[in-house]
């Protein structure tokens, strides 16, 4: 038996989607592929139907973080490349080469490791190098790239199909970080060259790289945030035409009259100045409605803004609906994308909650349904 879920869900637009893949390919350099960031479910999203649509849009080319993820992609039968941005662990080295899976090859014991099992099983395996070229996070830093080149090209096991950074800045359009950072990339290709070492596929630029910089030697770029229509930073809203992909929505399940002076939810933050009408939605900070939002968020109803009152809950929140005419139980109300011509955007929450977009997406939560639309 299947019963009807609560009413509150997610939409997925797959056409925001294409939209905005399209504004992605268009600030490509000639040549240059999509190689799509699908890790953590896509941002939210979902890695599987995400995956579907960009590959029906004719890209060919995933990372996500970690084994599992890439694991869920295979087992769901897609089958090309696939680029795990994380580590390989110690015991993960068969499934990469069982799955064809491309680790991000971040130390020289983790190359040992891997090849060790390549060699052992008289196969190769495709790695992507990643130098930390400013990042301060993970991947080889120039001296240890440079003592590690002639064992490297010894591993018979590997084959170094990619060279990879990733930039710490360029969502700041100010910052020289950047341009550094680009020098030391450039710098470290040449020694990978130098020892003979010819990757096919070179890649550094984010989503906000690919929107500010240039990096002309590269093959392949690697946005996530801006497929999802959220911008890589504040200096991007007016260079970039994106559409929200997810909305989030929530019907109303009860409609209360209050007298003025009556207190709404735990703690009684919120007390009612006049009499009032007050909507219940079904949805809390357990699907990703942040608590922050207690007296200051807002849902679209009935072509309006209407504010939050109250402490948000684990599973409920309430809004002031005394200004909407004609409102009942059932109507749906959106808490994050458009409806009636208006948004709110994670881009928007991650203002008010002082966080980026990126958590936003990642923090709707499992128990809300994503519904896929324009498939
Ligand atoms: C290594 C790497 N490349 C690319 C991306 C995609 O970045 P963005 O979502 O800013 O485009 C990420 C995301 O965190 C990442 O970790």
């Amino acid at each position: 038996m299947i019963y009807p879920s609560r009413p509150t869900w997610t939409e997925i637009d797959l056409s925001a989607l294409r939209h905005n893949l399209q504004q992605v390919l268009s600030l490509c350099s000639f040549g240059e592929r999509v190689l799509a960031v699908v890790k953590a479910d896509a941002y939210g999203h979902g890695a599987v139907p995400v995956t579907r649509a960009l590959q029906s849009f004719d890209i060919h080319d995933f990372a996500v973080a970690t084994l599992e993820e890439a694991l869920e992609l295979r087992h769901a039968g897609i089958a090309d490349n696939l680029l795990v941005l994380g580590s390989c662990y110690p015991g993960q080295e068969g499934a990469f080469l069982q799955y064809n899976l491309m680790p991000t090859l971040l130390d020289m014991e983790t190359a040992l490791r891997l090849n060790a099992e390549a060699v052992r099983q008289q196969q190769q395996l495709k790695v992507h190098l990643k130098v930390d070229s400013g990042m301060g996070r993970v991947g080889f830093l120039p001296l240890q790239l440079q003592e590690s080149l002639s064992q490297l090209r010894q591993l018979n096991g590997l084959v170094i199909e990619g060279f990879m950074s990733h930039l710490a800045c360029a969502d700041d359009l100010n910052s020289t970080v950047t341009t550094d950072q680009q020098t030391q990339f450039r710098m470290m290709l040449q020694m990978v060259r130098e020892a003979g070492i010819e990757p096919r596929e070179i890649h550094l630029n984010n989503s906000a790289g690919l929107s500010g910089w240039k990096s002309p030697e590269c093959t392949l770029s690697r946005p996530g945030i801006m497929l999802y229509g959220g911008l890589p930073g504040p200096d991007f809203s007016a260079k970039l035409d994106l559409q929200p992909v997810m909305h989030l929505r929530s019907c109303i399940a009860q409609l209360r009259q209050l007298p003025a002076g009556s207190g709404v939810s735990y703690g009684h933050c919120y007390q009612a100045q006049n009499d009032m009408q007050v909507a219940v939605l079904p949805i809390g900070y357990a699907d990703g409605y942040n608590r922050l939002f207690s007296n200051c968020g807002q849902g679209i109803l009935r072509g309006q803004k209407i504010p939050v009152v109250g402490r948000v809950c684990m599973d409920w929140i309430m809004l002031d609906v005394s200004q909407i005419s004609g409102v009942a139980v059932g109507d749906c109300v959106t808490l994050l994308g458009s409806a009636d011509g208006l948004s709110i955007t994670g881009d928007m929450w991650a203002e008010q909650l002082d966080t980026i977009s990126y958590e936003v997406f990642c923090r709707i939560g499992n128990r809300v349904p994503r519904r896929y639309q324009h498939e």
